[in-house]
C-alpha cells in the first residue's frame, strides 16, 4: 500500500498578517487567524493535515521552503507581493520541489499590471486567484487530487 501523502504546508508571505486592516475591496475583512483557521478546516474536511505559517522576511520564507521537502507533501503559497518579483522565492520553490498551488485573495490579474506577473506561476500545477477565502479550499482541492494521483 502507497504511503498517505497528505501533509500541506500554507505558507503565507509579506504583509498578509495585516489582513482585517487592508483594503476590504480587495481582501476582505477577514484576518489571518481567521483565514488560517478556515484553510485548517477546509484541510480536515479533504483529508489534508495543514500547518499554517506567515513570515514578512523574505529570508524566512525562503529558509521555510527549503525545510518543506522534510515534512510535507505540498504547498500551498500566498507569497503576497513578493509572488510579482522574488525570483528567490522562484528558485527556492524549484528547490523544494514539491507540488505546489498558488492563491491570492484578490483577482491579482484586474488590478495594476504589475500585479498579473508571477514570477512562480512556471512552478505550480494551478493558481486560484480572486475568490478571497473560498479560493483556499480550491487550492487544497487541486493540490488532495495530485497528491492522490
Ligand atoms: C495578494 C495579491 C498581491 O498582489 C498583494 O501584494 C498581496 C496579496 C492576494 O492575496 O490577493 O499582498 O497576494
Amino acid at each position: 500500500m502507497s504511503p498517505v501523502r497528505n501533509r500541506v504546508a500554507v505558507l503565507h508571505g509579506v504583509n498578509l498578517n495585516m489582513l482585517g486592516r487592508r483594503k476590504a475591496s480587495h481582501y476582505g475583512t477577514v484576518t489571518l487567524a481567521e483565514l488560517e483557521q478556515r484553510v485548517v478546516q477546509f484541510g480536515r474536511e479533504l483529508e489534508l493535515e495543514v500547518s499554517c505559517f506567515q513570515t514578512n522576511s523574505e529570508a524566512e520564507f525562503v529558509t521555510r521552503l527549503h525545510e518543506l521537502p522534510a515534512r510535507y507533501d505540498g504547498v500551498l503559497l500566498n507569497p503576497g507581493a513578493w509572488t510579482h518579483y522574488s525570483w528567490a522565492i522562484h528558485d527556492a520553490l524549484e528547490i523544494a520541489d514539491l507540488p505546489a498551488v498558488e492563491v491570492h485573495l484578490s483577482q491579482i490579474d484586474e488590478r495594476e499590471p504589475w500585479r498579473s506577473v508571477s514570477v512562480v506561476r512556471d512552478l505550480v500545477l494551478a493558481c486560484v486567484s480572486g475568490q478571497g477565502v473560498d479560493g483556499y479550499r480550491e487550492a487544497l482541492v487541486r493540490l488532495s487530487k495530485e497528491l492522490d494521483g
